[in-house]
């Protein structure tokens, strides 16, 4: 009889074991993915397991396991390819309690996607520069979006794929909304002349302007402060024709394994004190929460010329996979 009691509860124990676990898709930058799981795992004993991915990547993995589905919360990341899994139902509505404390453009982010998503932090655009590269190869200092057509740049700029990156995505979408849809793809060419790189992740191309490896990389602009806070030459750009800005966020996968790990996640990850260890790894977007610490060394959104970014156009499933062939047949193949 103790041994059948026994081999019972070490069998509800595995179960529970088994059951404590989360499989988190994360999508901000490695070492903030990594503070998150940790601090999680740390306050609830609940085993995450955690992937970084960028947001298109991440996007295209949910959609080609959603017959299976493997992970259970998508952290992070640009607003638009949350918004086209929420419209393609590969992610599940759900309303936390922690809503009341979130800023409303949060909140305006999931009520546009059926509580499918909701935003986590925000930031803007832009790009930053290495001082030091810049006066070796004298060159002369950018400001605007169009200073890095310049012939002079050639070879100097890098950026992202924006299949892949949320924040190459951002900036083509930014350009067809600046300079419209002929102006934008002519921008978006022009650009590619100059770039001497299309990297897997949208904030690769900053690492490398600070390493000394490119002069300048459009990233968002949080993402360069991060590197000048570090000691790195990186000067930060607002461009002066304005800026398009993202409302990076969360989402819980459709058919979740492990539904109640992911709504805890979910619900303390809007929380302040979850939301200020952002500042911990110099993470300084702009965050959702509205008791959340901020920094001052954070860009100030409003002092900055943001567009009126149209998110529901532009996270919209079919506009995305329009803008991203048009993209890859128009201006990846040009010769530069
Ligand atoms: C960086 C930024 C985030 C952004 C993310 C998108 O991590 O700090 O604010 O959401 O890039 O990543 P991706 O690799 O998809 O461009």
């Amino acid at each position: 009889m103790k041994k059948v009691l026994l081999a019972v509860s070490v069998a509800a124990l595995a179960h529970t074991a088994q059951a404590a676990t989360l499989n988190l898709y994360c999508s901000a930058q490695e070492d903030w993915c990594q503070l998150m799981s940790k601090t999680f795992e740390e306050k609830t004993g609940i085993n995450v397991k955690m992937q970084r991915k960028s947001s298109g990547e991440t996007f295209a993995q949910i959609r080609a396991e959603s017959a299976n589905p493997k992970g259970d919360v998508w952290w992070g990341g640009t607003g638009d390819p949350h918004l086209q899994a929420a419209e393609e139902k590969l992610t599940a509505p759900y309303v936390s309690p922690m809503r009341g404390e979130l800023q409303d453009w949060a909140i305006s982010q999931a009520k546009s996607a059926g509580d499918r998503t909701i935003g986590i932090y925000s930031g803007a655009l832009g790009y930053g520069y290495n001082a030091d590269l810049l006066k070796k190869n004298n060159l002369p200092a950018p400001s605007c979006w169009k200073d890095l057509l310049k012939p002079e740049f050639k070879g100097h700029v890098q950026i992202a794929n924006p299949n892949s990156s949320g924040t190459a995505y951002t900036t083509l979408a930014t350009m067809m909304q600046l300079f419209g849809e002929g102006g934008g793809f002519d921008y978006m060419k022009g650009l590619h002349k100059n770039v001497n790189q299309y990297t897997k992740s949208g904030s690769a191309p900053i690492k490398a302007s600070a390493r000394g490896e490119s002069t300048v990389g459009i990233v968002f602009m949080h993402d360069a402060v991060k590197q000048a806070v570090s000691g790195f030459p990186i000067k930060v750009v607002a461009p002066c024709e304005g800026t398009g800005y993202e409302i990076g966020s969360m989402s819980i996968i459709d058919g979740a394994r492990n539904m109640d790990s992911a709504k805890k996640f979910y619900d303390w990850a809007l929380s302040a004190d979850a939301q200020s260890l952002a500042l911990q790894v110099k993470a300084f977007q702009v965050p959702s929460n509205k008791g959340s610490k901020t920094s001052p060394s954070a860009p100030n959104l409003a002092s900055i010329k943001l567009i009126d970014y149209d998110f529901k156009k532009y996270g919209s499933s079919a506009e995305r996979k329009r803008l991203l062939k048009k993209w890859d047949d128009d201006v990846s193949t040009l010769p530069q």
